[in-house]
Formats: C-alpha cells, sequence, structure tokens
C-alpha cells in the first residue's frame, strides 16, 4: 500500500437519502449478521439459509462469503495475519455500507482475531454487529472437510491454515452461539431468525 497517500483534502458529502429514509421504505432494520469460525464451521450454509428465510419474507439481504470475495475484491489478499486484517477491514467497510443502505449483510469470513472484529463492531451503532459463532471442534470441521482443505493442510500444502498452523481467536461475548456440529442448518437458521425478532429488526415502524 502506498503510504504517501492521505484523504486530507476529501470533504464528507452530506446525502439528503439517510438510512433511516430507507429502512421505512423497507419496512425493516438493517444489520450485521457476522458470522465467524473455522472452515467448514458451516457459517456459509447458515448464512444461505437464514438468507433465504428472510428474502422469502421480503426483506433485503446480501452475503459476503469468504471465499467469493477472494475472488474479486480480495483477490489481491493471501492468508498471512496481516492479510487476513486487511480482508476483514474491506469487509467491514462494505458491510457498513450496505448497512447505510438499509440491506441485511450477512458475512461469511473466519475472521480470527478478536481485534478485527471488534474493529468492524466500532464501525457500526450498539446492537446493530451481530456476531455469530459458528461453534464446532476441530476435529468435526476436519472430519468434514469439505473442500478437502484439511487434508492439504496436514500435509503441509497449505500454510498457515486457520486451526492447524495459524490461531483462530474465539469470541468472548458473541451475540449468538450456533453449536453448529451437533444442531441441525434449520435449528441454527432458527435461532438466528428468533433473535432478530426479539431484537425488533423486523418493527414496521421505524422512527
Ligand atoms: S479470513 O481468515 O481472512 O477471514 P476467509 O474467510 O476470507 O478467511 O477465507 C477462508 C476460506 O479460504 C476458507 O474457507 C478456505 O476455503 C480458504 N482457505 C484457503 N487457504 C486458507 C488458509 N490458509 N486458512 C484458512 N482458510 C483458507
Amino acid at each position: 500500500m502506498n503510504n504517501k497517500i492521505t484523504n486530507e483534502n476529501t470533504v464528507w458529502h452530506e446525502p439528503t437519502v439517510y438510512r433511516k429514509d430507507r429502512e421505512r421504505m423497507n419496512g425493516h432494520r438493517s444489520c450485521i449478521l457476522w458470522f465467524t469460525g473455522l472452515s467448514g464451521s458451516g457459517k456459509s450454509t447458515l448464512a444461505h439459509a437464514v438468507e433465504d428465510t428472510l428474502h422469502k419474507q421480503n426483506i433485503r439481504t446480501f452475503v459476503l462469503d469468504g471465499d467469493n470475495v477472494r475472488k474479486g475484491l480480495c483477490k489481491d489478499l493471501g492468508f498471512s495475519d496481516e492479510d487476513r486484517t486487511e480482508n476483514i477491514r474491506r469487509i467491514g467497510e462494505v458491510s457498513n455500507l450496505l448497512t447505510q443502505a438499509g440491506v441485511i449483510t450477512l458475512t461469511a469470513f473466519i475472521s480470527p482475531f478478536k481485534k478485527d472484529r471488534q474493529i468492524v463492531r466500532d464501525l457500526v451503532e450498539d446492537g446493530e454487529f451481530i456476531e455469530i459463532y459458528c461453534q464446532t471442534t476441530l476435529d468435526i470441521c476436519e472430519e468434514r472437510d469439505p473442500k478437502g482443505l484439511y487434508k492439504k493442510a496436514r500435509a503441509g500444502e497449505i500454510p498457515e491454515f486457520t486451526g492447524i498452523s495459524s490461531p483462530y481467536e474465539e469470541p468472548d461475548n458473541p451475540e449468538i452461539v450456533l453449536n453448529t456440529g451437533e444442531s441441525s442448518i434449520e435449528d441454527c437458521a432458527h435461532q438466528v431468525i428468533e433473535y432478530l425478532k426479539t431484537h425488533k429488526k423486523f418493527e414496521q415502524e421505524i422512527n
């Protein structure tokens, strides 16, 4: 990155259509559903299952998925600690923009570092970053190995692989913990939807 670039000569342009206007038009609030956990813990499957349910209720949603985003916006990034931090920073900013656009954003990234997740949490208002820990053991993820990556990592073919040769820091106080090792996808998705209902994200009356 070019450290000489500064943004000191940019000036914030105030919009005339605000997030609240968009939320009122949509009939629901926006927020970020941040799925975190090991590779193979079910983040993407669950994000899409929750999106499917929300979409059927005419709720505006968008899923940002690690593997997909790394083919476009983040294709210049690898898996060093620094690159993962930059990956999550970009996704945090995109999620914030989508939240301003009135969309419920669902993200499926390992996002292994607490400090990086905290940075995203701090970008939005209290209660708008909903951290969802997809909790499973490494053994279960490795047994599932849906992409065959754990096998390669154990064989030394993939360096810095999360859970094997790169750390994963569990969330301390996630809003939701899903036992994705034992519960069904339907049960886990239901748990997320219930959380949204309880926290009034579907309220029609938006001030
Ligand atoms: S993160 O750590 O920066 O949040 P991200 O969620 O974008 O990771 O990407 C993880 C996905 O990339 C995994 O699900 C897996 O398919 C793939 N992958 C490739 N190499 C690695 C690696 N070294 N560690 C973890 N995942 C990897």
